[in-house]
């Protein structure tokens, strides 16, 4: 039998390849793509310069006739055929959740480009065809929603950046810059994070030479579990439950004694802060202005649980430092904006198909296909003729 190397569960600490795109150091509380702090770049820049970044670690000469956002901005107009598709898609997935449908629709968005296997292309066709599939994404996405909430679907408009775009085709109109603003900031700090399950599923398909709507699916549906996507429409559920500070104390000791987790705390990598906790606190406190009452209450809620949240994880677990996560305010951040909690996830999934591209287009410059191997456990055969 062949000596294999044992690992730890779930891979946990393995380093199964190398990538330039992006690192997570946990102990520090940061995170960065190609070198510059994620959650500066969520500040400071737009999404296309991120994408930009990840891809050809070019944050600066996106603008311009011939520049990345301009190619976008064609890429992410949906192909003749694809809006019946996915009218057929939305009709007969009444009951499914975003994430499923966008599923289906992706895969669908890979046979009207007639997309090629990655195998057979060169890197210049390799990288049009998965910014291709992520640009579309998010207008499959708004478009599937109109679809089945029977409205029509918005037809693109170029004017527009990435992520104000996907908010015009969702609503039929355009977003406040404010909105556009926060959801950019949510978007940039989550396109990429460490070797994450479905960055790396998205990348095992990858190394088969599968094409790149193969990829981006896998990726979706790794998201889809509730250990990697989920969380964002949890907490305002949780938020909702509560329904007002003074029940506050006794709903988090409730949900402890017995045994169950906080939503939007904790995390596999921090052990301290997690540094989008804290862009998104900062940048959900901004909307505030801007937001309605409702929003206004959630935000001033969601302030203060989290303080409370926070002593009440201190007192139970002082061995193990519980912090905010990213997904906290990100729930919050959505639904401020107005975004449908249906939308939450597969919204996280619009922002990873990023990463995804990128990571997707390094890992086929290597040709080697991703083949672990399996510890046999069941019964031997009875013998080594029976075997053969
Ligand atoms: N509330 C209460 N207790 C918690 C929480 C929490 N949010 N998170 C961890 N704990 C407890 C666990 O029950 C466990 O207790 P035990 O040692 O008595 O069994 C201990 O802390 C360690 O938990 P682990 O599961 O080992 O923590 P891990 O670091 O592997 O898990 C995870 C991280 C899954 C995020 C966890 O903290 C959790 O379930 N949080 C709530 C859900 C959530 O917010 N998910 C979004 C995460 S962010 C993201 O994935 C993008």
């Amino acid at each position: 039998m062949a000596t294999l190397i044992e690992v730890p569960a779930g891979l946990a600490g393995v380093a199964v390849a190398d990538t330039a795109i992006g690192d997570v150091r946990g102990e520090e509380g940061f995170y960065h793509y190609r070198g510059i702090d994620a959650t500066d770049l969520a500040r400071t820049r737009t999404l296309e310069q991120v994408w930009s970044l990840l891809l050809d670690g070019d944050v600066d000469s996106v603008d311009g006739q011939d520049g990345f956002a301009n190619r976008l901005r064609a890429d992410r107009r949906l192909p003749d055929g694809l809006p019946a598709v996915l009218a057929a898609v939305a009709a007969g997935g009444v009951g499914s959740d975003a994430l499923t449908l966008l599923r289906t629709g992706v895969s669908a968005t890979g046979s009207a480009l007639a997309l090629r296997p990655l195998w057979d292309g060169d890197e210049g066709s390799r990288r049009r065809d998965v910014v291709r599939v992520a640009a579309l994404m998010p207008t499959v996405l708004a478009g599937l929603h109109r679809l089945g909430h029977g409205q029509e679907v918005v037809a693109s408009r170029d004017d527009l950046g990435h992520v104000a775009h996907y908010l015009y085709v969702l609503r039929g109109e355009p977003a406040p810059a404010a909105h556009v603003d926060a959801l950019s900031r949510y978007l940039i700090s989550t396109v990429d994070h460490g070797f994450n399950a479905s960055t790396f599923t998205a990348r095992v398909v990858a190394s088969t030479g599968a094409d790149a709507a193969a990829a981006m699916v896998a990726g979706i549906a790794a998201l889809s579990g509730p250990l990697h996507g989920g969380a964002p429409s949890r907490v305002v559920q949780m938020l909702d439950d509560i329904g007002s500070l003074d029940r506050a104390d006794q709903w988090l000791a409730g949900t402890l004694d017995r045994g169950e987790r906080l939503m939007g705390f904790g995390h596999a990598v921090y052990r301290g802060r997690d540094p989008r906790s804290e862009l998104l606190r900062e940048t959900v406190l901004g909307l505030v202005d801007s937001a309605d009452e409702r929003g206004r209450t959630l935000v001033e809620l969601a302030v203060a649980v989290e303080e409370k949240a926070l002593a009440a994880l201190a007192e139970r677990r002082p061995d193990r430092p519980l912090m905010t996560n990213v997904e906290f305010y990100a729930g919050v951040l959505m639904d401020v904006i107005g975004l449908p909690r249906e939308l939450f996830s597969a919204t996280f999934a619009v922002a990873r198909s990023v990463g995804w591209s990128a990571h997707v287009l390094e890992q086929t410059r290597d040709r080697k296909i991703v083949r672990p191997a399996a510890r046999y456990v069941g019964p031997q055969p009875a013998s080594a003729n029976a075997a053969s």
